[in-house]
């Protein structure tokens, strides 16, 4: 069964298009067959993938379409035919591309930043994955080890009845690193902090998959 995920955030630079490059990477260095579906018009997944193409080291093929407006309800039903995984990157506003892709998820993926203004841009987003009955993570992003913040963030996230997952992605220069160079941090440096956490990351959506 192909496994769609619309990763969403009404918050411009939570982190959307780094973990759905990393995601997709990751999962395609394990031999899964990944589409990447980018209907931001900023494009930045898009121009990664052209990065990745040139890039020897880039271990995993993956499929790009950027596609938006009426055909993307066709793309997307295109794609899920031959990958295993789907990933959508959105951009951070909710339009009429974004609700189809939030409504057309398995998982709505929302990455956000331990602050609380990140946690409010993120309410618009919950608020329609919720309506439209998706199931959805929160992954914190950019987070300290600890603080009085990182608490207080996971306590508003649970009062909100949002599963927060277990794994989180520290700040770190390797994701912008790799980034440049259209790859993943399980690419750029595998034994780093930055694709451990990834790894663990992708190993838990994985096991929620069910
Ligand atoms: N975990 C991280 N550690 C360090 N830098 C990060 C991390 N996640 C994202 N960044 C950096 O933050 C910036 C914004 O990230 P990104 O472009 O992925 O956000 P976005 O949510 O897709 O933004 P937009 O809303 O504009 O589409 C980039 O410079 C990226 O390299
Ligand atoms: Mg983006």
């Amino acid at each position: 069964m192909p496994f769609v995920i619309t990763v969403a955030q009404q918050k411009g630079g939570a982190g959307k298009t780094t973990l759905a490059a990393n995601l997709a990477a990751g999962w395609a260095s394990g031999g899964a067959r990944v589409a990447l579906l980018d209907i931001d018009p900023q494009r930045s997944l898009s121009r990664w993938h052209a990065l990745r193409a040139g890039n020897a080291k880039a271990t995993g093929a993956i499929h790009l379409s950027e596609v938006a407006g009426w055909r993307l309800a066709a793309e997307l039903d295109r794609l899920r035919k031959n990958h295993d995984i789907v990933i959508i990157d959105s951009p951070p506003q909710i339009d009429t591309d974004a609700r189809l892709a939030i409504r057309s998820a398995d998982l709505v993926l929302i990455p956000i930043q331990p602050s609380l203004p990140d946690l409010w841009a993120a309410e618009g987003t919950l608020t329609l994955a919720k309506a439209e009955k998706r199931t959805v993570r929160v992954v914190l992003n950019r987070a300290p080890a600890s603080g009085a913040l990182l608490g207080q963030v996971t306590t508003e996230i649970a009062a909100r009845g949002v599963v927060q997952l277990q794994s989180r992605l520290g700040n770190r220069v390797g994701f912008a690193t790799a980034f440049a160079l259209g790859l993943g941090v399980s690419e750029t440096a595998p034994k780093s902090v930055a694709a451990i956490e990834l790894m663990t990351l992708l190993a838990e959506i994985d096991a929620g998959r069910g």
